[in-house]
């Protein structure tokens, strides 16, 4: 601790760690001051030895941020653009989850990650994310906006409150964080936005559920930013996924209720990441992954909403009811 640089890091572990809500642990001593990215406190954040060059630490990769990567589509998103070449930054609540994650992608693909333990249904937390990475002088060029659950009941059976943090988390956060990282992606003539809606959003609305509008939402406002984001440089796309495999439904807790469904109306989580992935290269601004969920896009915009509203799976409906 004789040297001065230690005490700032000290300090800075400090400083991050506030007792009311803990938005990144840094969960060791401070590294070897040798160690060329000492400077970067994201590098402090995890016992992390890579095998790292100096020359790979000299040419940085680019960075990707994933918000709910702790599980489901994020995780695997991670994965992805971490095997693809990226570092990662990645967001949710649950730290355990995204230290395994980069655990787990230090390991095999040589890639760096900085945890950022943090609930988006906290107004503040995009500006927060957005500082810290900033501080941390890394630049952004992938962003990818999943996090998001759904929220059990009709209507008027959930408190305000659950529906208030509800909107936060699927409504503002994300388009706050795309607001506050968008600005550099375009002076760099480079970036990708890619936002994780849902089929939902295209299709007649379970009756009393926000979770639909939330989503039209994301689609419709991706749609509007990429056309306000032509000839810069930077690709929006929204994807749209059906019923994927993901802890989505356990979270839900309707998990017994939505194994009822057909399988072919089921998508395995990696294949809609790569569908997802191919579509914000090609700049494609609405990405619907598989067969089946084309084809229910198709009928949607073919048929009346008259019809359309009387579609909605069964086990949606009851799922909708279970709690009244
Ligand atoms: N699975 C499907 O059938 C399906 C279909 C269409 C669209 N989608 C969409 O796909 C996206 C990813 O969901 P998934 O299917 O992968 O489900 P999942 O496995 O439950 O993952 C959801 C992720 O969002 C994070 N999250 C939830 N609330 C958060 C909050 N308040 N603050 C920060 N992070 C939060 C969770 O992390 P923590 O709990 O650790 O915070 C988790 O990492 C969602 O936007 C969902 O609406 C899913």
């Amino acid at each position: 601790m004789d040297d001065p640089r230690a005490a700032e890091c000290e300090s800075w572990k400090c400083r991050r760690n506030p007792d009311s809500f803990t938005f990144l642990k840094t969960t060791r001593d401070p590294p070897s001051l040798r160690e060329p990215w000492y400077t970067i406190p994201w590098m402090q954040s995890e016992v992390i030895q890579t095998d790292l060059t100096p020359t790979a630490v000299a040419t940085p990769r680019p960075v990707a941020l994933v918000t709910g990567a702790s599980s489901g589509l994020g995780r695997d998103f991670a994965i992805a653009l971490a095997q693809r070449g990226f570092d990662l930054v990645v967001v949710a609540r649950r730290e355990d989850r995204l230290i395994a994650l980069k655990r787990e992608v230090a390991s095999k693909y040589a890639a760096r990650a900085m945890v950022i333990a943090m609930d988006l249904a906290v107004p503040t937390a995009p500006r927060e994310i957005y500082s810290i990475v900033e501080g941390s002088g890394l630049e952004v060029s992938f962003l990818v906006n999943n996090a998001g659950y759904g929220l059990r009941g009709r209507f008027l059976d959930v408190p305000w409150s659950a529906h208030a943090d509800f909107l936060q988390v699927m409504v503002s956060a994300w388009l706050h964080l795309t607001h506050l990282f968008l600005p550099a992606m375009r002076a760099r003539g480079y970036g990708r936005l890619l936002h994780v809606s849902s089929l939902a959003s295209l299709g007649p609305e379970p009756p009393g559920s926000l979770y639909s509008p939330t989503k039209s939402m994301m689609t419709s406002a991706s749609r509007a930013l990429r056309l306000n984001l032509l000839k810069t440089g930077v690709h929006c796309t929204a994807l749209c996924p059906g019923f994927t495999h993901t802890e989505f439904h356990d979270a839900l807790g309707c998990r017994a209720q939505m194994n009822k469904l057909p399988k072919y109306m089921w998508m395995d989580s990696r294949a809609v990441v790569e569908a997802g992935l191919r579509g914000v290269e090609e700049n494609r601004v609405l990405v619907v992954p598989g067969a089946f969920n084309k084809f229910a896009a198709c009928m949607c915009k073919l048929l009346p909403y008259a019809l359309t509203s009387k579609l909605i799976p069964d086990a949606v409906l009851r799922e909708h009811d279970a709690v009244r």
